[in-house]
């Protein structure tokens, strides 16, 4: 009985101070910080992964998601206008310097093609400086060849036009709804990649892509990481394949873009659920909460780096013919839009 009286005591103790520190501590933004540095550890995973990816960007000389941005920096120099006769002289020896260290390794080949192509352009048209000629001389001594058929820059009417009509797009979100309950079949991994490849095509902030796609479809491994997200428990069961997106802060040299992994990994994930609609694939995101222990565990069976961190999960699979789907009405357009 004490017990019990102790334990009520106790908790509403515990709301009362609770209320009091939001209280005070959301009157300034020090106080706040006061608030998450003393009484909550609440944000302390999000700024340990935040310090550990500007800390890989700033010793890693050749970071991909910096490269990645230069490129894309010269690509909008190209197209600006009125065309600017001078640009780039800040980054471009940078840029060159990074492309003769990236052009033997591993990494990602598109990347490689694209910035030979933009480069390419750059240096067919770039002013005379002393800058541009020390630039140019770096990269012709990579002497590539073929580079006609590298990436351009081009003309809004020379896009692809793909003939999708308005009602089909509406009709293909229409058809994407939520599904919690699969059939007993495997995923094909081709289907996945499909859908990469089109979600991929997806915007990110200057087009970094500062994301993975973590496929979990070995049942071994599925059980255990399908015990991570709280949202999944009632049909956990039912998952055979479970994506985890998951965003990599080492692309960023400033706290100014800590949240671009969660933007730009939404946007990726938008374009998958919609891709695997058109293979026939259903899919149902779960909310991967930002929770000390979650993460740990996460961390430790996909081996994430100390800049990494789970965005959301993703589970893919074939619709149960005889699962119930939620209707889950959208808000009426009007209610969303405000002009001006
Ligand atoms: C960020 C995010 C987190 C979500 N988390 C969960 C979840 O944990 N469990 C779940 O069953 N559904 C989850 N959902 C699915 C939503 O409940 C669903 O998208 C919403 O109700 C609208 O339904 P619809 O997707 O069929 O249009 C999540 C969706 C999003 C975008």
């Amino acid at each position: 009985m004490i017990r019990k009286i102790l334990k009520i005591v106790k908790e509403k103790l515990f709301k009362v101070l609770y209320v009091f520190f939001i209280k005070t501590a959301s009157k300034s933004p020090f106080a706040s910080s006061l608030y998450y540095l003393f009484i909550s550890r609440k944000f302390h995973n999000e700024h340990y992964v935040m310090l550990n990816g500007i800390r890989k960007n700033l010793m890693d000389k050749s970071n991909i998601g910096n490269f990645r941005r230069n490129i894309h920096r010269l690509e909008k120099g190209l197209i600006t206008r009125p065309p600017k006769p001078v640009f780039a002289q800040d980054y471009i020896i940078n840029t060159v310097e990074v492309l003769h260290e990236l052009y033997n390794s591993d990494i990602d080949r598109n990347t490689i093609n694209w910035a030979v192509g933009i480069l390419t352009e750059y240096f067919s048209i770039s002013p005379f400086t002393e800058i541009n000629q020390k630039a140019k001389k770096i990269f012709q001594s990579l002497g590539i060849k073929g580079t006609q058929n590298m990436p351009k820059t081009f003309h809004a009417n020379n896009r692809i036009n793909s003939q999708v009509t308005y009602t089909d797009f509406l009709a293909l979100n229409k058809q994407r709804r939520s599904i919690r309950y699969f059939e007993n079949i495997s995923v094909p991994r081709e289907l996945i990649e499909k859908a990469v490849i089109a979600a991929l095509e997806a915007p990110s902030a200057c087009n970094r892509q500062p994301f993975t796609f973590r496929v979990v479809d070995d049942p071994i491994l599925l059980s255990k990481v399908l015990q991570l997200p709280l949202g999944a428990k009632t049909f956990s069961d039912q998952i055979k394949m479970m994506i985890f997106v998951i965003g990599d802060q080492s692309n960023y040299f400033s706290e100014r873009d800590k949240h671009l992994i969660y933007i730009d990994s939404s946007l990726v994930t938008m374009n998958f659920i919609l891709a695997l609609e058109t293979l026939k694939l259903s899919s149902c995101i779960i909310n991967w909460g930002d929770i000390q222990k979650s993460n740990s565990k996460l961390k430790e069976i996909l081996t994430l780096e100390d800049w990494e961190q789970c965005v959301l999960s993703i589970a893919v699979g074939y619709a149960a013919s005889d699962c119930g789907v939620a209707s889950s009405l959208k808000k009426n357009v009007q209610t969303v839009i405000k002009y001006n």
